[in-house]
């Protein structure tokens, strides 16, 4: 196997603590990866006036993949999400959460797919005088290759289709692809509006496996579901496109903790997981997702989730775990 390049984005605030969290675990693997570290964020911002340039993405594209924290978004509204110019740049089209428990003895266990580049978040807007436009774009392409990539998750498993087709013309077209795709995988299929998937997921949600859902809906639905597994320290996600990814927890800065060393690290090191899943790197990838549950099992945890652990205890019990 080719040796694996990836960027490393601290970012700011608690990713300063998570990120390197995530990296000692990787370092336990003692697989071959080069990592290069790249500077974005609100510390950058201060220092240079801006987030990020185009060095930092050369840097990027000369990279397999971006392992990232989270950065504190500028006080300043011209300021353009830098996350959201890396998903439109490398086309990362599918937003993937899986939603595990592991804090409870809840058999939760299933995955969001959202469609990461249309829909709600097309970035049409018509402002009138007393009135905005946001257009919401569903296309048959973009549809088509989210529920490929749903249907490639769900081969032994239900798919769940979310949607609004009821209400709306464009979730029509969704529905439809995804059925389509569906039927051509022989993948077992169902549909649910979104507002009755919101109901069943908080009273049922041990009954899911495999979502997939359009922009917005899927936004909210993923940040509703973490509050089900112990919230936002444990919440792994990805940003997948034909040929390049970005790992992230789901979580932010969160300055009103940060260099406290009260950070969870779980979240991150779950993402380096997906990561090397993705890399095709499935023993290594479940080494840390058992040691992170093993660990968590021992009551080695942060106090988020009910421990009295810090962040670099937690992450040091884990990279034992690994390298065992
Ligand atoms: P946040 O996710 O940073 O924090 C929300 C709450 O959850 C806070 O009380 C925080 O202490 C707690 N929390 C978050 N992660 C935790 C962890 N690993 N362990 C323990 N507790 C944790 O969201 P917030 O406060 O809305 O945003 C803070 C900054 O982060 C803002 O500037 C926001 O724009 C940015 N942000 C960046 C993201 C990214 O880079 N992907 C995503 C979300 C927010
Ligand atoms: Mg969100």
């Amino acid at each position: 196997m080719r040796q694996m390049k990836i960027a490393v984005v601290e970012g700011d605030g608690i990713g300063k603590e998570v990120i390197p969290s995530a990296l000692e675990v990787l370092d336990a693997l003692t697989l071959d990866i080069e990592k290069v570290p790249v500077e974005i964020g609100y510390g950058k911002w201060k220092r240079t006036g801006r987030a990020m340039t185009e060095d930092d993405f050369d840097i990027f594209r000369s990279c397999d993949c971006i392992l990232f924290g989270a950065i504190t978004t500028p006080p300043d509204p011209e300021y353009r999400s830098v996350l959201v110019r890396i998903r439109k740049e490398f086309d990362l089209y599918a937003n993937i959460r899986p939603i595990k428990g592991i804090t409870n003895s809840r058999d939760i266990d299933f995955t969001i797919v959202r469609e990461n580049t249309e829909g709600m978040y097309s970035g049409i807007e018509e402002v009138l005088p007393d009135a905005v436009h946001s257009t919401r774009v569903i296309t048959r392409s973009g549809s088509e290759r989210i529920a490929e990539y749903a249907c490639s998750l769900a081969t032994e498993k239900r798919l769940t289709i979310v949607h609004k087709a009821n209400i709306l013309k464009s979730c029509w077209l969704f529905r439809e692809v995804c059925i389509d795709v569906a039927d051509r995988h022989k993948v077992r299929w169902e549909e649910m509006l979104v507002d009755a998937a919101a109901h069943r997921l908080v009273l049922n949600p041990e009954r899911f496996e495999v979502l997939v859902t359009t922009n917005l809906f899927g936004d909210i639905l993923s940040d509703m579901s973490a509050a089900l597994i112990g919230g936002l320290g444990v919440c792994a996600s990805a940003n997948i496109g034909a040929d390049y990814a970005l790992f992230e927890p789901v979580h932010g800065s969160a300055p009103d903790i940060a260099g406290r060393g009260l950070a969870n690290p779980i979240a991150a090191i779950l993402s380096l997981a997906m990561m090397l899943k993705w890399y095709g790197r499935i023993k290594e990838s479940d080494a840390v997702t058992g040691a992170v549950s093993d660990v968590v099992s021992r009551g080695i945890t942060t106090p988020d989730i009910g421990g009295r652990c810090s962040t670099t205890e937690v992450a040091g019990a884990i990279s034992r775990a690994v390298g065992k």
